[in-house]
């Protein structure tokens, strides 16, 4: 079956039905994949609800109502089809849309399963998928392309590449179509282009060595100063956003010119940007997608997912006064689960990087601070990290991160961590070959960590084998 043939059984499967029952993610990808789906079905006149859950686990499954409402998971479901068909839901009632690698039930009948990585999109998220079940159902959806650019964005479908690609990039043109998404072509690799004064924009981008500016903010200042840009206030720096394209110009040839006279690489010094133009510019975090998509994952990740549902809804009063605020906690947060890896200090095996940061953190934003601290760290390696499962302290939460040059030498994340779940009563795991998550019990903590570096090791002996 192709990626479409898959989205017309699943489109056939909800027009058949009055009500359905949703359960997401409740990150960016799961928050902006539910808000396509509800609002997609609403239109249809059918009754929807939702679950967010953190994953799928015996503890969560319990949350999923047992009733005759379809259900439809989304960004979650596609490793989890044994539990899901033992937890007793009906296969033709069932449908998964997800982007997470595929581990089929072993016994029984297929669920209904739209998932991009088994048509061989490794680029798109759980939100793309959603975005297109949602213009199946009827061309009206297509207004929501915006909100699948987010989820996209969230779950960096584009950071390999530095753009969306493949269907993921059909989608954008949707959305550029409609006049909701504005599209900024090779522009300056940073984060915060709407929020972040500019030297904190240019002195904090992971992909980019400037020196004199990276990881120096006042640096980063004088840098700028020099070749005319200056704050527009004493103190007030403008954001990336506000700069002529002549100031932009200048400020990319400046860049260029200091990183090529420390002979850096300058590979990854141009991204795309998707700005959302309707979006207030007092209301700067939701106007473009990356910052939008923090937004989103601020709330989820702090139990507040329907927060970020009604952002995505539209709600710029109450919810989005009440987003700021979860925003602000989660940016310093992040910033601490870095801080408190960089300063301790990892542990290196031969082909891993590790840290246990105990009950510090909650368990759903460690992998952020991870995937953070890698570039300060040793970046060749994949870093594991562990923490105290918030739902029961007698599990640990494993989350590992690593970057695309690693991924492509051989390494995947999400074999490494499921292989070393195999035969170990109590432990489960899944995700991405470049970002991946597990829970396991406290006591197999030190044989996990073992066995994830041997099987890594494995994985770079192969893949050099296999090149040879
Ligand atoms: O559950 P899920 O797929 O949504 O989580 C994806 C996680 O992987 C996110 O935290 C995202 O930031 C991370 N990721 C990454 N690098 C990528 C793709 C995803 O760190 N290239
Ligand atoms: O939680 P974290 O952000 O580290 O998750 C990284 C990836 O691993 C996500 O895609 C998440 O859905 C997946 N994961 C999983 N099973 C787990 C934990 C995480 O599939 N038990």
């Amino acid at each position: 079956m192709s990626l479409l043939e898959d989205i017309r059984a699943a489109a056939d499967a909800v027009r058949s039905c009055e009500e359905v029952t949703i359960i997401s993610h409740i990150d960016a990808d799961g928050i902006s994949s539910e808000a396509i789906l509800a609002q997609a079905l609403s239109r249809d006149g059918i009754r929807v609800s939702t679950t967010f859950v953190r994953q799928l686990d015996p503890l969560t499954l319990d949350q999923i109502p047992d009733d005759s409402s379809l259900k439809i998971f989304s960004d979650l479901g596609s490793g989890q089809q044994q539990m899901l068909l033992e937890k007793g839901l009906e296969p033709s009632r069932t449908i998964i849309i997800d982007h997470h690698v595929s581990q089929p039930a072993e016994h029984g009948d297929p669920f209904i399963e739209v998932n991009c990585l088994n048509h061989g999109h490794e680029k798109m998220s759980a939100a793309g998928v959603s975005y297109l079940l949602a213009r199946e159902l009827d061309s009206i959806n297509t207004d929501l392309a915006k909100l699948a650019i987010i989820g996209n964005i969230g779950d960096m479908m584009d950071r390999e590449h530095l753009c969306l690609t493949g269907p993921a990039r059909e989608i954008l043109q949707d959305g550029v179509r409609q006049g909701t998404v504005e599209l900024w072509e090779h522009d300056l690799n940073i984060y915060g282009i709407s929020t972040r004064p500019l030297p904190q924009s240019l002195a904090y981008s992971d992909d980019m060595d400037i020196p004199g500016v990276s990881r120096d903010p006042d640096g980063a200042g004088k840098f700028l100063e020099r070749i005319g840009i200056t704050p527009i206030q004493p103190n007030r720096w403008p954001v990336w956003e506000d700069l002529s394209f002549d100031q932009k110009q200048q400020v990319c040839c400046a860049v260029i010119e200091q990183m090529v006279a420390h002979g850096k690489d300058t590979g990854r010094l141009f991204a795309d940007h998707y700005l959302f133009p309707d979006e207030d510019r007092h209301q700067a975090s939701l106007r473009n997608a990356s910052e939008f998509a923090t937004m989103l994952n601020s709330c989820g990740r702090w139990q507040r997912p329907e927060l970020g549902g009604a952002i995505c809804r539209g709600d710029r009063m109450v919810a989005y006064r009440e987003a700021e605020h979860m925003l602000r906690n989660h940016r310093s947060k992040i910033r601490e689960v870095m801080l408190y890896i960089t300063e301790t200090g990892v542990t290196e095996l031969s082909h891993m990087l590790y840290i246990h940061v105990g009950g510090r953190f909650p368990d759903t934003i460690v992998g952020i601070g991870a995937g953070m601290a890698l570039s300060r760290l040793n970046p060749e390696k994949p870093i594991l990290i562990m923490c105290e499962d918030s739902l029961d302290p007698s599990m640990t939460k494993i989350s590992m991160r690593t970057r695309p040059e690693v991924v492509s030498k051989g390494v995947d994340l999400q074999q490494a961590l499921t292989l070393a779940c195999e035969g170990r009563e109590g432990c489960s795991g899944g995700g991405h070959r470049i970002a991946a998550g597990a829970f396991i019990p406290k006591e197999e903590e030190r044989a996990f960590i073992e066995d994830v570096n041997r099987i890594l090791a494995q994985q770079y002996a192969q893949s050099c084998q296999d090149h040879r």
